[in-house]
């Protein structure tokens, strides 16, 4: 079988992680400094704050951005989970408005009429690593004096004319999932130019405490910190992104030539000037002959790894469907998700599905996946 995903763990890991060990600091400590300092400056943000996880990233900020019970975040329905259920964790209200069925990610055309009196933030995903239309959203965004939290656990090394995803909101937030472009096991990693917003979310993240640490506490936080075990890993794979980037990138302009011989398959579209980190490689099936779940079958059977990530876009899901067991419910005033129709997040939920892109594909393995699509698709 052709993975559908190969983490890159090697030697320089093992010794990283090694030398914390044998420093017997194990906690977030200098190591996690060093990871942050080589993260904000890959994004070109000011400051960067290392998190146990991409969820809780998005939590923090959240958090820290202000978003009280009650107020209503605008995001994508097509996106892992974590992203509404982070603003659910907070007291705020997803509010799911539909995406561009070329993009995958939310129309800015459609954020506006889903503005009311009780939004708060717009929080774009730029799924599977392409960038969300940054430009356009905070356009929005200062029109009507809302924030923007990226949500850009997908997308490190994604950029728009050349400037990083990651530093084109108030704050964004990065997974370092066992599967991502950088990848840590479990990790996260807040970026922002904005230090009040960035203060904040250091008391956040560690109980209260403040910049200097100690046991003085000054509100209610968590701990949400992440461990210089961790940190070491990330510092090893900053060494190496650049190549990650790099091979993302060939292989999936690889299967975007390859495809454009098949008009039933459309892959997800770059817009002039945007380059997508490409942490997934995910078409779209229009035929009338193959339905998506028989070519990710067929796919399998053929020995390639595939599969289709987000079949059941947010709204869909049983987490909103039943919101009302949610222990905000009490407080909050959620919509009936179920009457939430969004067409497009929901055609290319049952039409997208996604094929090894990872930087170790071989091209013997590339043949053999475009071999595969010849046959079934002929
Ligand atoms: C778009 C998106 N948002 C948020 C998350 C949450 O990150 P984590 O799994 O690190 O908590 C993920 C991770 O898979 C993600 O893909």
């Amino acid at each position: 079988m052709i993975p559908f995903t190969k983490p890159i763990i090697k030697e320089e890991e093992i010794e990283a992680v090694k030398r914390v060990l044998e420093s017997g600091m194990l906690a977030e400590g200098k190591v996690s400094r060093e990871f942050e300092k080589l993260f904000s400056e890959f994004v070109g943000t000011k400051f960067a704050t290392v998190t146990s996880n991409g969820t809780t990233a998005l939590s923090t900020a959240l958090e820290a951005m202000g978003i009280q019970p009650g107020d209503e975040v605008i995001t994508s329905p097509f996106t892992f989970i974590a992203s509404a259920n982070s603003i659910a964790m907070v007291g705020g209200i997803p509010i799911f408005i539909d995406i561009k069925p070329d993009t995958y990610n939310i129309d800015p055309d459609l954020i506006e009429a889903a503005i009311t009196e009780k939004t708060k933030a717009i929080m774009p995903v730029h799924i599977f690593g392409m960038p969300a239309d940054m430009k356009r959203i905070m356009k929005i965004a200062e029109k009507h004096d809302l924030q923007v939290i990226e949500d850009a656990c997908q997308a490190h090394g994604g950029s728009i004319n050349g400037k990083q995803i990651g530093n084109l909101g108030h704050c964004a937030t990065f997974s370092f999932y066992a599967t991502k472009n950088i990848l840590t096991g479990e990790g996260g990693m807040i970026t922002t130019n904005d230090e009040e917003l960035y203060d904040r979310m250091l008391m956040i993240k560690n109980h209260g405490r403040g910049k200097h640490g100690g046991y003085s506490h000054y509100q209610i936080g968590y701990n949400n910190r992440m461990m210089d075990i961790v940190a070491a890993i990330g510092v090893e794979q900053m060494k190496r992104f650049e190549f990650v980037i790099n091979e993302r990138r060939k292989n999936a302009l690889e299967y975007d030539k390859f495809f454009s011989e098949f008009d039933e398959i459309k892959p997800q579209v770059e817009d002039d000037g945007f380059q997508s980190a490409y942490h997934l490689y995910a078409p779209s099936i229009y035929s009338d002959k193959i339905t998506r779940d028989e070519i990710v079958s067929a796919l399998r059977d053929e020995g390639v790894g595939s599969r289709a990530v987000y079949a059941l876009p947010c709204h869909k899901q049983d987490t909103y469907l039943n919101i009302q067991q949610w222990r905000w419910a009490k407080f909050v005033d959620y919509p009936d998700y179920s009457k939430v129709s969004l067409p497009h997040a929901e055609e290319i939920g049952a039409r997208h599905f996604d094929i090894p892109v990872h930087p170790s594909l071989t091209g013997a393995e590339k043949d053999s996946i475009k071999d595969s699509f010849r046959k079934i698709l002929a």
